[in-house]
Order: structure tokens, then sequence, then C-alpha cells
């Protein structure tokens, strides 16, 4: 039976879904392809997810597109990726727009190339009156990394006399996050059989529910998705409490 039910008793999903979306690489090589060719077809699977989400509720989709970690790759793949990136942009920002959804990136735009970030400013732009779906792509994106820049950024103002110590507390930090405009996720999916969480939305999953599928993301389905929505209708959240 679903306990996590809406007031009127219908089955309730996720509302807020995050991806960590691993096993390109072993996808590729599994066909003797080169690493960035899972890497594509990686790319491929996101507008399918994302046209799902409407018709699963989802309102928040969050992928983990690159890691502050993932520069550690070879330069091949890394150069690979952010080309990757800057086509998909390219590509993808009129059907964004058309269909509604909004997209923002989080993680340090610093390390980035200006020709990537000013394609990334862009399509936060051309999107930002679209409210269908809220696309949120983390790139060079570290939950360690988010939470040292949004410290030093809380001391920056308590040192200037904008913010009193007394007043941080768990309200006032996440408000210095990337993620300050966005629920928390309920459901966290990481594919391709590892279960770990790389640094990812440390802060913000504290209470998610999570799936590990052993699915290598570029054949991951809408339908795949369905199913994971629906056995998170069934799972009874408390959030710490006790439900009576
Ligand atoms: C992890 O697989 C995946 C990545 C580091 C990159 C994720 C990128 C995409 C899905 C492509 C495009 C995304 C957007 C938003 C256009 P892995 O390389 O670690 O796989 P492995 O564990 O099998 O080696």
């Amino acid at each position: 039976m679903p306990r996590d039910t809406e007031p009127g008793g219908e089955p309730r999903g996720p509302r807020h879904v995050a991806i960590i979306m691993d096993g390109n690489g072993r996808w590729a090589q599994a066909r003797g392809r080169p690493r960035l060719f899972g890497h594509h077809a990686g790319a491929r699977r996101v507008r399918e997810v994302v046209e799902a989400c409407p018709g699963l509720s989802i309102k928040y989709l969050t992928i983990f597109a690159f890691s502050t970690e993932n520069w550690k790759r070879t330069q091949v793949e890394v150069a690979g990726l952010m080309k990757l990136f800057r086509r998909y942009i390219t590509k993808e920002t009129r059907a964004l727009r058309e269909k509604g959804v909004r997209v923002r990136f989080i993680g340090d735009r610093v390390r980035l190339d200006a020709k990537l970030t000013a394609l990334m400013d862009r399509l936060e732009r051309e999107t930002e009156g679209n409210d269908l779906v809220h696309l949120t792509i983390a790139l060079n994106y570290g939950s360690r990394d988010e939470v040292a820049r949004a410290t030093r950024r809380l001391a920056q103002d308590v040192a200037d006399g904008r913010l009193s110590p007394d007043d941080v507390d768990e309200e006032t930090l996440p408000k210095y996050l990337d993620t300050c405009v966005l629920p928390d996720p309920d459901l966290v999916i990481r594919t391709s059989g590892e279960a770990r969480i790389s640094n990812f939305l440390l802060w913000q999953s504290a209470y998610s529910e999570y799936e590990f599928i052993d699915t290598l993301w570029p054949d991951f389905t809408a339908a795949e998705l369905a199913r994971l929505c629906e056995s998170y209708g069934a799972r009874d959240r408390r959030f710490g409490a006790v439900k009576a």
C-alpha cells in the first residue's frame, strides 16, 4: 500500500528527483568504443528523462553532469565532455525553452571556459520564464566545494556586519548554497550499480530516499524512472519522527 500520500489519499511521487548519471564509460567499453561515445549516448538520454517529468509530476530534476573531481580524468575525456556540454546546450536551448523547462546550473563556473559559461548564462536567461519543469544541471559541482564557497560568503556577511553569528542556523546556511531556490531532493537515483553519493548534494539529501540501480545511464529510460517513482510512493518517509 502506498503510504506517502497527498491529503486526498492519492499516491505521491517525488517532486524533486536528482540523478547521478553513471556508467557511460562502461557502456561504451562494453561496445569496444571510446568513453566519449558513452557520454554522447548518455546526453541523448537526458532529453527523454526531462520530457517524462511532467507526466510523473516531477517538478524539479537535478542531474550530475560533471563533478569537481572529474578534472582528474584524461585531458581527452575532459575536453570531449566540455565540447559535449557546449553542443548539448546549443542544440537543446530552443526545445527546452519551447517545452516549458527552466534550466539552472549549479557548481563553480570559475574554472569553466568562457564560451561554455556564456552558453550556460544564455540558456538560463532564455528559460527563466518557464515553470513546467525545473531542470538543474550540476556542472563542475561538488558538495564540499559548494559548502566551502557558501561558508566563505557567509563569513564575509558576518565580517561586514550583515549577519550575526547567532543567526547562522539550518535555515540560514542553505540560503548560501547553489541550490538556494530549490527544494531538497525527495529521491536520489544513481545508475550503474555503484552505491555511493560521490560528493553530490550532501546537505540537501539528508532525508532523501535513495535508489541505486544497475542500469548504465545510456540504457536508462522513462519507463524505469516511472517504476522508481512508483516505488518511491510506497516508502514511509518519517524524517526522524514516528508516525501516529
Ligand atoms: C559518469 O559516467 C558520467 C559522467 C562523468 C558524465 C555525465 C555526462 C553525461 C550523461 C553527458 C551529458 C550531460 C548533459 C547534461 C548534456 P562514467 O564516465 O563515470 O562511467 P563509468 O563509471 O562507467 O566509467
